[in-house]
């Protein structure tokens, strides 16, 4: 999940092209209509950092829904933009793999992280097995309790009439909450695994790590803290957190430690920088649409919808890649055996052929969950209820206590193609 935690050789050259020869931080860059389409790659972080990939990819959509991009700091790939060709590729997973990788990096030769995102049937399906209770009915009754208690706590203690980051005071912090419970992780140590989800996901990001080394050290350092939770457990009668899981399970309890790290990163990402932006985008969004808050506010049993609604306007993870097992005929193009597809969420959940009004929050929005962000087919995300839970608990309680959110500037958004999210917002809340 994590799109660095895949890259090989020429990808690490990537990420240091990135570095060195990408578009620089707050470049110019060329208008839609300016681009050539022969040559056009997406990836580069600074279209992502400066949220303005949104025209070029009702182009491409347009022009090229089925887009190759014949070279790019890794390696040359296909773009698949249009919601049903997405839908399709989703869920032909007997054609396109995911076993190469789940981002547009690919896996580095001298330190694989095999995680059950990036695998195939039939050990794809019994490590999801083996983990995917922690969210099932029961655990997500006796979470809803928690969830809620915690986030009145912190509401509580923000600072009220003054600016603050909401990225770090509330997301950051109440994803992380929900993350040490599900892995049983030692409570005051909890914002290391902010960091590790940081690091793993940043590793073309120099505000978040500045070398290679230094990026494989602090995941090794992940790694060396999870084992020693492993061996307590594992020592110990099954319990019901991840980690004793994992150390239990018939299909975990014999991986490598690099196996390990992989489905720990997975799961550290995977419930962590979504749900994160999805509590910062849609205080962002219902900023942007007041009229939709104001709706909400006189009518909360569109809570639920609107939920979805801000899952799909804010997509967290922008694409997910699949490697295709042979030919195949899409969109009037032949994707050849061997190459790598990207599928953009970000993109087909604003299809103006799927959407009405693509671009607006609009809570009461038609079969509003069938939105891309959870991706579909075999690797539908686990936790899509839980996320789901959370944001609702979140909305029932800023309903239930502020006058008004003010969003104070831009938020900073991250400069990646893949987890579509945001570093800061300032606001200020007033409670009731
Ligand atoms: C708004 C929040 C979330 C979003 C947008 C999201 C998005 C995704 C996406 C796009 C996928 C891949 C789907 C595909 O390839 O078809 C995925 C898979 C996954 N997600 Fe989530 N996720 C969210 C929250 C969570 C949470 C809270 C957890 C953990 C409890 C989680 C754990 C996972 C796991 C383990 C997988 C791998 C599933 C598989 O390969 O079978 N996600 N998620």
């Amino acid at each position: 999940m994590a799109d660095t935690v895949t890259t090989s050789p020429p990808v690490k050259a990537g990420a240091e092209q990135f570095r060195k020869n990408g578009f620089a931080r707050d470049a110019k860059l060329p208008s839609a209509a300016q681009l050539d389409l022969n040559t056009f790659d997406i990836s580069d972080p600074e279209y992502w950092r400066q949220e303005a990939y949104w025209p070029y990819f009702a182009r491409l959509r347009k022009e090229a829904p089925v887009h190759w991009c014949p070279d790019s700091p890794y390696g040359p790939y296909w773009s698949v933009t249009r919601y049903q060709d997405i839908m399709t590729i989703d869920t032909t997973h007997g054609i396109f793999s995911s076993e190469g990788g789940i981002t547009i990096a690919d896996q580095d030769a001298d330190f694989r992280l095999p995680m059950f995102i990036a695998m195939d049937p039939p050990k794809h399906d019994l490590q999801r097995k083996t983990v995917q209770s922690i969210v099932g009915p029961e655990n997500l009754k006796s979470f809803e309790g928690l969830i809620r208690s915690r986030t009145a706590t912190l509401f509580d203690e923000l600072p009220v009439d003054e600016p603050f980051d909401w990225v770090d005071k509330v997301s950051i912090e109440l994803t992380t909450m929900m993350l040490a419970t599900l892995f049983d992780f030692p409570f005051e140590d909890r914002r290391k695994l902010t960091r590790w989800s940081d690091v793993a996901t940043g590793r073309n990001n120099p505000d978040v790590v500045q070398s290679e080394e230094q990026w494989r050290a602090e995941l090794l350092e992940c790694l060396g803290y999870f084992t020693r939770l492993w061996n307590e457990r594992v020592n110990a009668p099954p319990r019901g957190d991840l980690v004793s899981m994992l150390a239990h399970g018939e299909h975990t309890r014999n991986m490598s430690p690099q196996e390990y790290l992989g489905n720990l990163i997975l799961l550290i990402v995977g419930g962590n920088d979504t749900t994160r932006n999805s509590m910062t985008g849609g205080v962002y969004a219902m900023h942007k649409w007041p009229d939709q808050l104001a709706k909400l506010k006189a009518n909360p049993s569109l809570l639920p919808s609107a939920v979805s609604e801000i899952i799909r306007w804010q997509t967290p993870l922008a694409h997910m890649r699949r490697t295709a097992l042979q030919d195949y005929e899409i969109g009037g193009k032949t994707i050849r055996q061997g190459e790598k597809v990207l599928m953009w969420y970000a993109s087909g959940n604003r299809d103006e052929e799927n959407y009405t009004k693509p671009n607006d929050l609009w809570i009461e929005r038609p079969m509003v969950r069938r939105h891309l962000s959870f991706g579909f087919g075999i690797h539908r995300c686990v936790g899509n209820r839980l996320a789901e839970l959370q944001l609702l608990v979140l909305w029932e309680e800023i309903l239930k206590r502020f006058e008004k959110i003010e969003v104070l500037a831009e938020p900073e958004r991250t400069p990646s193609s893949f987890v579509k999210g945001y570093m800061r917002m300032p606001v200020r809340v007033t409670p009731k």
